[in-house]
């Protein structure tokens, strides 16, 4: 098959860790018989420098021309002190809105080599830790409309609003529902339905939905409960699914405790098959340009992009157990380092996992 892939390297890490998922790409196409077609695109700080917008209108069509979007990181120190609407952020929000990708998919797994890693203790997770996050993507707090002013008094206020509209709501249950049904059948809804009213229509959507899907089972959950738990008892937890300032923060809960947020892949989706997919780490500016940074998020997210939007089942796995064979034999970067263990460098960890693709 021949696919169109628009490639957004970003800033610090990024072009790093993409680079190596390009090279596993590359490698798949070779076994598989696919072209993997690129296009470079700019978004984030580097495009801020070079365009003076974190998202030029010719990355969104270039986007939306393609099958799907691969991207490392966006953000740096030096444009921190952009104002709000610039930021390099900005790009990401603005882009993931420009393709209506509602459903951001963040899986939280312990993976058996790094068990170590995981800073929960072993009777915790001896039940095993694996689950998924289904995160609203282009609504609530992220979208809705906010201001800063300042009275006459000299009092400065600013003020972020929450919107969201039940077929929101409706949609994003669809795919809990659906992403449960392939895994262990249980949703759990988050919201904070005892303060707010958004959380509450939330509920009210989220319960119509479960009576007509009753092959799933269904739970409500607090936001602030949920942070608990998912420190108690992991286990418990297969699909959860939030708005998005919720899903922001429990979602960075979730991977911490699997030990190993380098490695957590994520994939962003609406209604068509093109999606965009990322690791959930960040562009973590201070080691940048040293070929230290840890690529298998990254390649890890390639192999979510072969499954969800080019339905290639089998390179997935490919890709999944080559991550895993080389865990296995003790190959780390420096994030995922312990005693004993092979410490490789950032295109080292992805010529290994190439080669075994
Ligand atoms: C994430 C990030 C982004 C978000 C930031 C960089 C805007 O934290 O993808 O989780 O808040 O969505
Ligand atoms: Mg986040």
């Amino acid at each position: 098959m021949n696919k169109k892939i628009a490639v957004i390297k970003g800033d610090g890490i990024g072009p790093e860790i993409v680079t190596e998922a390009m090279k596993v790409l590359d490698r798949i196409g070779e076994k598989f018989g696919h072209n993997f077609e690129y296009t470079e695109v700019l978004m984030g700080g580097c495009a801020i420098d070079a365009t003076g917008s974190p998202l030029p209108q010719e990355t969104i069509d270039t986007c939306l021309a393609s099958d799907s979007v691969l991207l490392g990181a966006v953000g740096g120190p030096k444009w921190d002190n952009l104002a709000g609407n610039q930021r390099p952020e900005k790009g990401l929000l603005g882009i993931r809105s420009a393709l209506k990708l509602f459903a951001n998919i963040r899986p939280a797994k312990l993976f058996q080599p790094l068990a170590s890693a995981c800073p929960l203790k072993e009777e915790i997770t001896a039940n095993g830790l694996d689950l998924v996050i289904v995160r609203e993507l282009i609504g609530g707090a992220y979208f809705g409309e906010r201001s800063t002013t300042t009275d006459e008094n000299g009092v400065e206020k600013a003020v972020d609003t929450m919107p969201y509209s039940d077929f929101e709501i409706e949609r994003i249950m669809k795919v809990a529902f659906d992403m449960a049904r392939k895994r262990r059948g249980k949703v759990n809804s988050v919201d904070k339905a005892n303060v707010l009213d958004t959380s509450r229509l939330w509920r009210k959507i989220a319960h119509r939905y479960a009576e007509l899907n009753p092959d799933i089972q269904f739970e409500d959950t607090l936001v602030d409960n949920c942070a608990m738990q998912l420190v108690r008892n992991p286990a418990q937890f297969d699909v959860i699914v939030t708005e998005n300032l919720f899903g922001d923060i429990l979602s960075d809960e979730a991977s911490m405790i699997t030990g190993s947020l380098g490695m957590i892949p994520s994939a962003s989706l609406g209604e068509t098959s093109l999606g965009l997919y990322e690791p959930i780490h960040g562009s973590a500016p201070d080691i940048a340009g040293q070929n230290k940074a840890n690529p298998i998020a990254t390649i890890l997210s390639v192999a979510m992009m072969l499954r969800y939007s080019f339905d290639m089942p089998t390179e997935a796995d490919a890709i999944e157990n080559a991550v895993n064979s080389v865990l296995e034999d003790g190959y780390r970067t420096g994030d995922i380092m312990s005693d004993g263990m092979k410490f490789v460098t950032c295109s080292e960890m992805g010529n290994l996992i190439t080669e075994r693709v």
